[in-house]
């Protein structure tokens, strides 16, 4: 099987819990025998889509801008057996580099609607769409957080989305006293990999496992109110860090 992640996360490798997680998922994969691609969208050039349907009318699957999606990103993702789409939560749903790059895959579809089971959708030009799994971190310490996600995923995808990865309280991942707890939870998320790879599903227990909290909810919004009032208080008198360019995202 071959898996090709992208993560959307515009923190660096060491910071990013998106990160922490799909490395995670993608070991598993690969103890099961896959072959793993990580591409990082905060690397690539993605711009908007313009919705002038050129793919549909003019280009046959081809979108008129030239940028990275057009260039290499879509093909990866047409040519794995399973795209793992890993985003942070923002605002409750994928972040916007995420939401930019899905829809910019609109060339993949037929402009021709179909109604299956109540539902409207356009069919895929591709004769083997990839086999979808969602991955999302958010801090808050609770899984309800990923709803909206969940319901947008599953509209998107039907049934070619397999699995979906959902891991709340993400900042208290790195916390010291709480890597007992922590470590059972990232070996939930290698085996997922490997089960998906293995069964094609994840068992409910390693969800359960995967989903398990990391310390009674109050603690964990005490220490994040405790972080946050530490931090300002170090901050005061401050003025920011430098703006990093590389992370400004100079394209759209
Ligand atoms: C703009 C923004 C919006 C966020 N929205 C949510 C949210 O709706 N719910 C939540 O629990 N966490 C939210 N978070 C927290 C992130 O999901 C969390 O810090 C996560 O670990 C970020 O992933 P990353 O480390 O891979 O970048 C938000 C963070 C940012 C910067």
């Amino acid at each position: 099987m071959n898996i090709v992640a992208f993560n959307s996360s515009p923190r660096d490798n060491q910071t990013s819990k998106t990160e922490l997680l799909l490395q995670k998922f993608l070991a598993g994969a690969r103890q099961a025998g896959a072959a793993t691609e990580t591409l990082y969208l905060r690397e690539y050039r993605i711009k908007y889509c313009l919705g002038c349907f050129a793919c549909w009318l003019h280009n046959k699957g081809q979108c008129l801008q030239q940028d990275d999606m057009t260039g290499e990103l879509l093909t990866h993702f047409l040519e794995a057996d399973l795209a793992v789409l890993a985003s942070p939560l923002y605002h409750f749903n994928m972040n916007a580099r995420m939401k930019s790059f899905l829809e910019r895959t609109s060339p993949m579809l037929e402009p021709s609607s179909t109604h299956n089971g109540g539902r409207t959708g356009h069919p895929f030009r591709v004769a083997r769409p990839p086999q979808i799994v969602a991955l999302s971190v958010c801090a808050f310490p609770e899984n309800y957080n990923f709803q909206a996600l969940s319901l947008n995923m599953r509209m998107l995808f039907g049934t070619n989305l397999v699995a979906e990865i959902y891991r709340h309280s993400s900042e208290f991942l790195t916390i010291p006293e709480l890597q007992p707890q922590v470590e059972k939870v990232l070996a939930a998320v290698v085996q997922a990999g490997a089960e998906l790879v293995r069964q094609g599903k994840i068992s409910p227990d390693t969800m359960h496992a995967l989903t398990r909290d990391l310390a009674p909810q109050e603690t964990l919004i005490q220490m994040a109110n405790n972080y946050w009032r530490e931090e300002m208080e170090k901050e005061e008198g401050h003025s920011p860090p430098p703006v990093d360019d590389d992370l400004v995202d100079k394209y759209v």
